[in-house]
């Protein structure tokens, strides 16, 4: 904890650059402050002026939000479409600009210009509605980071159909869950994707999942990525190329009601199974367009590079939709970080000309452990603004990426929000805020966080859990056909105020410090993991009786995955048995759950009346000492004897 504890005693402080401000789109603290006014004095008038600014609507809203906690929706009444306001806006004055600027792992490009994206959209669109996908269906994506998935989701958006990406590393038994829990009705997907010099076989998983059943399942359309040739197709598959071979480059928008599903995108909570959020498509829209600019500062001749992949709500707001909303250049990575070389980032920033960068504090704290001389080999001064996003950053890491990435001239944007929000809500604005390396700083003109105490009191200074007092327009509107998931998932703790699930802390200045997740959601090496998933995967296998996982800070990966587990009656532990368990793991979720760590344990800790202590087996995990009121265990010998393992 020594690395995030500084956080709490930081006092450098660092104002916009001298230049940068009078540039920017938002120029200094009075902007800020005026439009903090406007929103305050009448949120109508406020968000429908954003509204109008950020989007064309084909039919005018005619109510800007409706607020039934915890049910909000927003610009009613107005029609619009994100594929519309992502291409067709830009074709006129800059078709020929490049919207996407993508380079394969083993080092293949391509540029697709405004007008080439906007045909393979409408193509791709014409041949899912020629299979019968009509507006409201549900479209599975499982691509690697290649322009197809860009083009998989606007072409969706283009005909209403809601799309649904699965992260290319989740394995065949979490996409079945998935594409069942949404209804999904076709997939589109390629016969591998490139990572770390192997082909990720993204086809065969596919396979494999519908091989153990997804009924609603029709037709699986698949791109050609990484074999010589394409391969071999199934009935029920088709080829990409062979779907949009005869489809016009036009494609007529599905001009949606506001609050028609965009896209249901899965994330873990603090139970159960992953949970679908939705996001629709007017509110997400007019967010995910402004902030991008507001944040990043974007200007027509950035070249922006967010290295998430789409498969996270990241890839969905900051590398496709906000983004390409605002005409900019987006540079598409497919690979991992160090392949073929530790320095593979900074050799592509150099060489494109990277102006704008956004990635996570997990991957910065992994560039600094690969050492300095790695950027230092190459030029990164066309770099002008650096963002960070997943989980908190640690100072020292923060001012790594200042000095030795950002050259000590680039302003830090320290962005907040989560799959729910759709987009970020606390950040500074690079242009307006004097900036503190770990804190997220303030809330973006028109969003109202709040720490409250356990009595729903603001603590204006000081710790406590962070909430959301009002609804903002890209705020999830429900789970995915899990009405009482939504409400117990956010709303429990309080009837209007939306919970965040974050920790955080309040310094003099108003500023944030998010602490982390008070759930028992994780976030390990920046990707969101709920311990109950990992746990279920663990008692999955047909010799574990028992599992609790739980996260241990990590100095890497931000937090790490403990795994404590107790085998059935007669089951010998050994070294072979965990890497068995690890395996299962990997298998029923993807590499992503697998446990840093896994003890075997003759029982687990439980009050009296059997709920695992989790408490106690996270100070076990960290190596602390509890303080905690333990009378209600169950078995003191229990924790005694994980605690004797410990040492
Ligand atoms: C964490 C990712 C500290 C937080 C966009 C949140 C952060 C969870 C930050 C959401 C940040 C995200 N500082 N913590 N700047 N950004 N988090 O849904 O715990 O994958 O609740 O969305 O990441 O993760 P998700």
């Amino acid at each position: 904890m020594s690395e995030f504890s500084t956080v709490l005693t930081e006092s450098r402080k660092f104002p916009p650059p001298p230049g940068f401000a009078e540039k920017a789109h938002l120029k200094s603290m009075d902007d800020y402050r005026r439009l903090c006014a406007e929103a305050d004095a009448n949120p109508d008038a406020y968000w429908a002026a954003r509204a109008k600014e950020e989007l064309f609507w084909q039919t005018p809203f005619s109510t800007v939000c409706e607020w039934k906690p915890p049910f909000a929706k927003w610009f009613l009444g107005g029609r619009t479409n994100l594929s519309y306001n992502a291409l067709d806006r830009h074709l006129a004055t800059q078709g020929d600009k490049v919207a996407i600027r993508f380079e394969g792992e083993p080092g293949d490009r391509r540029d697709v210009t405004y007008r080439e994206l906007h045909a393979e959209v409408c193509r791709l669109a014409n041949g899912l509605r020629a299979l019968g996908v009509k507006p409201g269906d549900r479209v599975g994506i499982y691509l690697p980071l290649i322009p197809e998935a860009a083009v998989a989701m606007l072409a969706c958006a283009r005909i209403g159909a809601t799309h649904s990406v699965v992260f290319g590393g989740f394995s065949a038994e979490a996409l079945r869950d998935r594409m069942n829990d949404a209804k999904a009705k076709v997939l589109i997907t390629s016969d591998g994707g490139w990572r770390k010099g192997h082909v990720v076989p993204l086809l065969d998983n596919v396979r494999a999942s519908i091989a153990h059943g997804i009924p609603s399942m029709e037709k699986v359309i698949v791109a050609h990525r990484t074999g010589a040739t394409p391969p071999a197709l199934q009935p029920n598959e088709v080829a990409w190329s062979e779907l949009v071979a005869s489809e016009p480059a036009s494609c007529e928008p599905e001009w949606v009601d506001s609050e028609h599903p965009l896209f249901i995108l899965y994330t873990s909570g603090s139970t159960g199974t992953p949970k679908g959020v939705l996001h629709t498509t007017g509110g997400y829209g007019v967010w995910t367009s402004l902030t991008t600019r507001w944040v990043f500062d974007l200007k027509p001749d950035d070249v922006y590079w967010c290295t998430a992949d789409v498969g996270w709500v990241t890839g969905h707001s900051y590398v496709v939709y906000g983004p390409l909303m605002n005409g900019a250049t987006v540079v598409l990575y497919e690979g991992a970080p160090t392949t073929p070389g530790p320095d593979r980032f900074w050799e592509l920033i150099a060489r494109h000309q990277v102006t704008i960068f956004y990635t996570a504090p997990t991957a910065i704290r992994a560039f600094m452990r690969l050492g300095e001389e790695h950027p230092k080999r190459h030029d990164l001064t066309s770099l002008r603004l650096l963002g960070t996003v997943g989980e908190p950053i640690n100072p020292e890491a923060w001012m790594w990426y200042r000095e030795t990435i950002g050259g000590g001239r680039c302003p830090i944007v320290d962005t907040w929000w989560q799959t729910e929000t759709g987009g970020i809500l606390i950040s500074p604005l690079p242009g307006v805020t004097t900036t503190k390396p770990g804190s997220a700083t303030l809330p973006l003109p028109g969003i109202h966080p709040a720490i409250l105490d356990k009595d729903h009191h603001e603590v204006r200074q000081g710790a406590g859990k962070l909430f959301l007092l009002k609804p903002w327009p890209s705020m999830l509107r429900t789970i995915w056909g899990n009405e009482l998931r939504f409400r117990a998932g956010y709303f429990a703790e309080h009837p209007k105020y939306y919970f965040t699930g974050d920790g955080a802390r309040r310094d003099a200045d108003g500023y944030f410090w998010i602490i982390g997740r008070v759930d028992d959601v994780v976030n390990v090496a920046g990707h969101r993991l709920g311990t109950a998933e990992v746990e279920s995967a663990l008692v999955s296998h047909p010799r574990v009786a028992e599992a609790a996982v739980v996260g241990r800070p990590d100095s890497l990966k931000g937090t790490a995955l403990v795994a404590f587990v107790t085998m059935k009656a007669g089951v010998e532990t050994s070294k072979a048995l965990e890497a068995e368990l690890a395996a299962h793991v990997t298998k029923e979720i993807g590499a992503i759950a697998r446990p840093d760590e896994i003890r075997f344990a003759a029982g687990l800790p439980k009050t009296r009346s059997g709920k695992i202590m989790r408490r106690l087996l996270r100070d076990v995990a960290a190596g602390t000492d509890s303080k905690g009121d333990t009378s209600t265990l169950e078995d003191l010998s229990v924790l005694a004897a994980l605690r004797n393992d410990e040492e």
